[in-house]
């Protein structure tokens, strides 16, 4: 009889689209496994091409089959990673991935990966925390076939006039325009839209709350992009310097 094995199932984010932007350990992860589990709709074929593992796209499986070809093939001592697009832990159901495999008592680990949200900020080449303008990131997305809890819809998140990174919600621009309106926001407030970031066909539209719907609608942008929503996101020089490196102050590693 086989002995039970020990190694764990891994989950790996794969990052934004670009290959290059997987973590050292992810690679090493896909290079080493027998058998590899990508989400097809947004991980490119890129990062599993010329892998030796077995490799199924989740994208025509559901949560049972997914669990099933992955025990089966731990069980075997095969080593799995399942591969998730950016980073797992965003609007990546990998809870109840790890409820079954819990259930079945097969260990697994979760290695990072670089969410299209931080990608989204390299790309339009802001930091998501300006002093005196947003010291808060906002990640979310409007209610669509999937509801959000009560206090977190955006009417009442634009209230924070945070830095907004809003995923999964392109496709009703003109609905997530009139909660950011109606929460506080005002109309001038920049707003970027970054479509497949990363991929060698990323497109990026700046404007104004109040233009970016008819953008959106012109460009025919209706899926896999962010709706980048903030003060941090307007194209000029920042209004307050970091403390961190301003030469008046001390802190733990410089004396002023
Ligand atoms: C199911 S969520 C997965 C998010 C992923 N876990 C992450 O950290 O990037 C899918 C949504 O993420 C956003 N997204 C994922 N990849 C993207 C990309 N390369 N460019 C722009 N948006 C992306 C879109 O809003 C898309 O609807």
């Amino acid at each position: 009889m086989m002995a039970t094995p020990t190694h764990p199932i891994h989950f790996v984010g794969a990052g934004p689209g670009d290959p290059e932007l997987i973590t050292v350990r992810g690679q090493r992860l896909l290079a080493e496994a027998d058998l590899v589990v990508y989400a097809g709709s947004l991980v490119p074929r890129a990062l599993v091409d010329g892998l030796a593992a077995a490799v199924h796209d989740s994208a025509g499986l559901h949560l049972g089959e997914i669990i099933e070809l992955m025990a089966a093939a731990w069980q075997q001592g095969q080593r799995v990673v399942r591969l998730h697009t950016g980073d797992p832990s965003i609007y990546g159901a990998i809870k109840e991935q790890m409820a079954a495999l819990d259930s079945r008592k097969i260990p697994y680990q979760v290695v990072p990966g670089v969410s299209s949200a931080t990608a989204t900020a390299a790309a339009l080449q802001a930091e998501l925390t300006l002093p005196e303008v947003s010291q808060t990131v906002i990640i979310t997305r409007r209610a669509g076939r999937t509801p959000v809890p009560e206090g977190q819809d955006l009417v009442s998140l634009a209230g924070h006039q945070a830095t907004m990174l809003i995923l999964l919600s392109v496709g009703m621009i003109g609905e997530v325009v009139a909660d950011l309106q109606s929460g506080g926001y005002p109309a001038e407030t920049p707003v970027a839209v970054v479509e497949k970031v990363s991929w060698p066909e990323q497109r990026i539209l700046r404007g104004t709350l109040s233009s970016i719907a008819a953008q959106v609608e012109e460009a025919g942008i209706n899926k896999t992009a962010i709706i980048a929503v903030g003060r941090v996101f307007a194209e000029l020089p920042p209004a307050a310097l970091s403390r961190l490196y301003d030469k008046e102050f001390s802190h733990g590693c410089r004396q002023a």
